[in-house]
């Protein structure tokens, strides 16, 4: 049976389709600020954490979506397990010209170029303070100005504001919007942003703040010797896990979008299998020494479930969420229930990396 806000979505989703892509995500958030609550399916099979925060269940709802945590009581209403709100960053900024949204619904993908168009940290920093615990699991995704000269005392600063009223912290080094950003994966650029990074949250704890984790979120279009020493950088600087990945700015041949031309970064279905083998490379390489949070191409409870064996804890969702509307929640969750089942396994912590050699 449909659930008030399934069957609200169903009604708003398709009419939104008819505006430009923007306006209608704009028009959409405000929308979800007053979403009823919907039901979604609850079992202790499908609890799992996040770099040891406790989850009801393991979807999440992926950056980006609410840049500036305008909805975010709205978006856990829904169901999401967890929301990570930006990417934010220290000072505000317009981002791209428009259009720099595009849909491909031929491909269930879309194209961005946004360029982190956001009110800045002290922004989502006041707005997390208005979105206690209790009400759901929020963490900051935390990214570089465009005139950014100096991003390890940037990204630190970043980090000093959201600390204290984000569940954890998510340091977006691979956004393709904005030049340069993605260089900052190199191990040499990353060695001492983590360093920085990991002693402005000693900082922000020894000040009485409980210690939150920090996440990495890299690039789907790694080389794989990027990638592996992306593992150990971040094993070696103390942080607590990756987010596998961001937007790709390949384009796959087969696609049927005459958007798929346009510049900037691809989500959506085509995204599936190369964020999904990436997740495969980095969670055998970290041998648990690493959380893990899926994200790229998730449509429905198989892909959920394919990244919880190949290591992930937790995945996130965009694209497919855009497409289909609050429904696509009870609906993956009980698909990821029946891929457990089908497998014998009792909860998905039991599944969890079992498909790692
Ligand atoms: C319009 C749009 C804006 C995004 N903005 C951000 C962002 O600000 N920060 C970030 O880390 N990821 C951002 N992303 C990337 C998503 O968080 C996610 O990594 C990506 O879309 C892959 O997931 P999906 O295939 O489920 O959409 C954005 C994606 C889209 C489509």
């Amino acid at each position: 049976m449909m659930t008030l806000a399934g069957a609200l979505g169903a009604l708003a989703f398709p009419l939104l389709r008819r505006l430009d892509a923007e306006t209608a995500h704009g028009l959409g958030l405000s929308l979800l600020r007053f979403a009823p609550a919907q039901a979604v399916p609850a079992s202790p099979a499908l609890s799992t954490d996040l770099a040891g925060l406790p989850l009801a269940h393991p979807l999440g709802l992926a950056a980006g979506f609410d840049k500036n945590g305008v909805a975010l009581k709205g978006l856990l209403r829904l169901g999401f397990a967890f929301v990570e709100a930006g990417t934010a960053t220290l000072h505000p900024q317009a981002g791209n010209p428009r259009p720099r949204l595009f849909r491909l619904p031929a491909d269930r993908a879309i194209v961005n170029r946004m360029g982190f168009n956001n009110q800045g940290v002290e922004n989502l920093a006041e707005r997390l303070r208005g979105s206690p615990p209790e009400e759901g699991v929020v963490g900051a995704n935390i990214g570089l100005n465009k005139d950014s000269r100096t991003p390890e005392a940037d990204y630190a600063a970043a980090l000093r504001a959201v600390h204290a009223g984000a569940a954890y912290v998510a340091v977006n080094v691979s956004s393709p919007n904005t030049p340069g950003l993605r260089a900052l994966q190199a191990r040499r650029a990353l060695q001492p942003l983590l360093r920085a990074l990991s002693l402005a949250r000693e900082e922000a704890a020894s000040g009485g703040e409980r210690r939150r984790a920090l996440l990495l979120k890299v690039a789907p279009d790694l080389a794989e010797a990027e990638a592996l020493g992306i593992v150990e950088a971040a094993i070696e600087a103390g942080i607590e896990g990756l987010i596998v990945a961001n937007t790709t700015v390949a384009r796959p041949p087969g696609l049927r979008s005459p958007a798929a031309e346009e510049g900037g970064g691809l989500s959506g279905a085509p995204l599936r299998d190369p964020a999904l083998r990436l997740l495969r490379l980095m969670a055998g390489e970290a041998k648990g020494r690493l959380a893990f949070v899926a994200c790229g191409g998730i449509a429905g409870g198989a892909d959920a479930y394919a990244r919880i064996l190949a290591g992930a804890s937790a995945v996130q969702v965009y694209t497919a969420f855009a497409y289909e509307g609050p429904a696509f929640l009870p609906r993956l969750l009980n698909e990821l229930l029946a891929c457990l089942a089908r497998d014998g396994f009792a909860s998905v912590g039991a599944a969890r990396g079992s498909a790692l050699s």
